[in-house]
């Protein structure tokens, strides 16, 4: 396990991943009932985008940085500004260059009655995850967080959202990744769900919506951004989320504001977005 979420938080689809993220955790919190947050790939919580392995990438400086410059359509906006009002908060209460990771942001977006269960299994990352996440909403696993996915589904709340973020350095995380979905479907049918996955190899990709979609779980939307020209297998050109049944509103809610900032953060300057019924909608795929 060498992955280190630290080169990579803030950029692109970093981004794509926390604004759908603040879009479900907002939609949660409409209904007074408490929700639970199953946050199967943890990272570390907090990442200071001015250290050194951020700096070493400056995948950031494409990402949230240029986004909290920029001077969106209205509609987009309104949309973003839960999430990008954290990260100014958290900025301002920790440091100008800091970013939350998703423990941190879901835990800024809930309410006191919300609870939630992150695993991180690398050691050094579940440390400053326990350090930056400390709350008393929260329990801190170092379990694998596929079987997480057995264990601790449905929650108690019965309501609330999984969270698959896996870093993908293994072969078959894709087939994990399916499996996990259709596990966490089987033990907590009412509950949402949301995969990322990237967008590199488009065979595996075509391969991987495929089999999701032939799970045949009741509503599976399929967000994917394209932030820079498919060329080899083994670049990584954009970044996907499957939502297992989302809010009515995602889908309108991800095609504006990710329309308005993918020429901002694509690197040719215009950027593809997808964003699609897998299953749910008569005709899709
Ligand atoms: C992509 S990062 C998570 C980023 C985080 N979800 C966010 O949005 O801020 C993936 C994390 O999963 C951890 N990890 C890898 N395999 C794991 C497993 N089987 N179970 C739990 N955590 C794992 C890695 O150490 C890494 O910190």
């Amino acid at each position: 396990m060498n992955y280190r979420h630290a080169f990579h938080a803030g950029n692109a689809a970093d981004v794509m991943k926390h604004a759908a993220l603040a879009r479900i955790l907002l939609h949660l919190a409409r209904k007074d009932t408490p929700f639970r947050v199953l946050d199967t790939h943890a990272g570390a919580g907090l990442y200071d985008l001015g250290g050194a392995a951020a700096q070493r990438t400056g995948e950031a400086e494409a990402g949230i940085e240029r986004l909290l410059d920029a001077d969106l359509p209205a509609p987009a906006a309104a949309l973003l500004a839960p999430y990008l009002d954290a990260v100014r908060r958290l900025r301002a209460e920790r440091g100008p260059r800091f970013y939350p990771g998703s423990p941190v942001l879901a835990l800024a977006l809930s309410r006191p009655q919300d609870r939630f269960l992150f695993c991180e299994l690398n050691r050094e990352e579940k440390a400053k995850l326990e350090r930056n996440a400390a709350d008393g909403r929260a329990k801190i696993l170092s379990q694998d967080g596929y079987q997480a996915v057995r264990a601790h589904l449905p929650p108690r709340e019965r309501r609330g959202l999984v969270l698959i973020d896996p870093p993908f350095e293994e072969p078959g995380e894709f087939a994990r990744l399916t499996g996990a979905l259709e596990e966490a479907h089987a033990r907590f049918a009412q509950g949402m769900a949301m995969a990322w996955y990237p967008i590199k190899d488009l065979r595996a990709v075509d391969a991987f919506r495929r089999d999701v979609a032939r799970l045949r779980m009741p509503k599976t939307l399929k967000i994917e951004f394209d932030f820079a020209e498919v060329r080899a297998q083994d670049t990584l050109s954009g970044s996907g989320l499957i939502v297992v049944n989302p809010p009515f509103t995602l889908q309108e809610e991800m095609r504006t504001l990710l329309t308005a900032i993918a020429p901002l953060l694509a690197r040719d300057g215009k950027g593809r977005v997808r964003v699609a019924w897998l299953v749910g909608e008569p005709g899709a795929i």
